[in-house]
């Protein structure tokens, strides 16, 4: 299926879409990764570091490339993180069918909570929390044993930056998917296993 994931900085878009890959046997297409692999690479408008380390969106044709190329190559994916904004929606209508959208609902106070107790693994990118989904060892990715660290962005005052991006320019996005008829909302407040059961059975029926 053709699989995409919406939902405010936190929501768990993340992890989320890692069981909606390993479910499906599809690839997991997420623009914040491929950014943050590339984020010194210089476009015309700049660095990609420059624009996520103060919460505002990379430009338009940067990201559009990175889906592009994604979506081109693979029968079936998951999308995180794209589009955010009308314009990336217009896009990606032109290149590619989705079968459904899942909107992940989660109030704004659990989203900051959420975020600066964030931990990740540099090295094979798996998703922590200090306090809500703990490695085994303190510190340490389970997957692969790397040490974690916080991302650039978690900040408090960076995440109200991405809080303000998400109302302004991506809530559009959910409208324009809702008025398309195929938007879900699954409530992103549960543990992740809860989160996880409702959203296979939400794409489950859609597809
Ligand atoms: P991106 O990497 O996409 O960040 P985001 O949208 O802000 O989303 P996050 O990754 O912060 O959150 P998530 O929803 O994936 O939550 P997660 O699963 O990690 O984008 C970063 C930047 O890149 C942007 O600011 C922008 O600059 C740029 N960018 C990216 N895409 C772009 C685009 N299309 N156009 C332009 N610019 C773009 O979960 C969060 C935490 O909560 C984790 O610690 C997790 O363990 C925990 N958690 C998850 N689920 C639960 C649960 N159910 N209960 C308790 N804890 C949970
Ligand atoms: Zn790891």
């Amino acid at each position: 299926p053709n699989v995409l994931l919406l939902g405010p900085p936190g929501a768990g878009k993340g992890t989320q879409s890692t069981n909606v890959a390993d479910e499906y046997d599809i690839p997991h297409v997420t623009t914040g990764d491929a950014l943050r692999a590339n984020r010194d690479m210089e476009t015309e408008f700049g660095t990609p570091r420059e624009f996520m380390e103060a919460g505002e969106l990379v430009p338009d044709p940067v990201v559009n490339e990175i889906v592009a190329e994604a979506v081109s190559e693979s029968e079936g994916y998951v999308l995180d993180g794209y589009p955010r904004n009308e314009e990336q929606a217009e896009y990606l209508a032109d290149i590619t069918a989705l079968d459904v959208v899942c909107l992940l609902d989660v109030d704004e106070s659990v989203v900051v909570d959420r975020l600066t107790g964030r931990r990740v693994c540099p090295e094979c990118g798996t998703n922590y929390h200090v306090e809500f989904n703990q490695p085994e060892e303190a510190g340490v990715c389970d997957e692969c044993g790397s040490e974690l660290v916080q991302r650039d962005d978690d900040t408090e005052e960076t995440v109200k930056d991405r809080l303000r991006v998400y109302h302004e320019s991506t809530e559009p996005v959910i409208e324009y998917y809702r008025e398309a008829g195929v938007l879900e909302t699954v409530d992103g407040e549960g543990s992740p296993e809860e989160v996880w059961e409702e959203l296979r059975a939400t794409i489950d029926a859609a597809v």
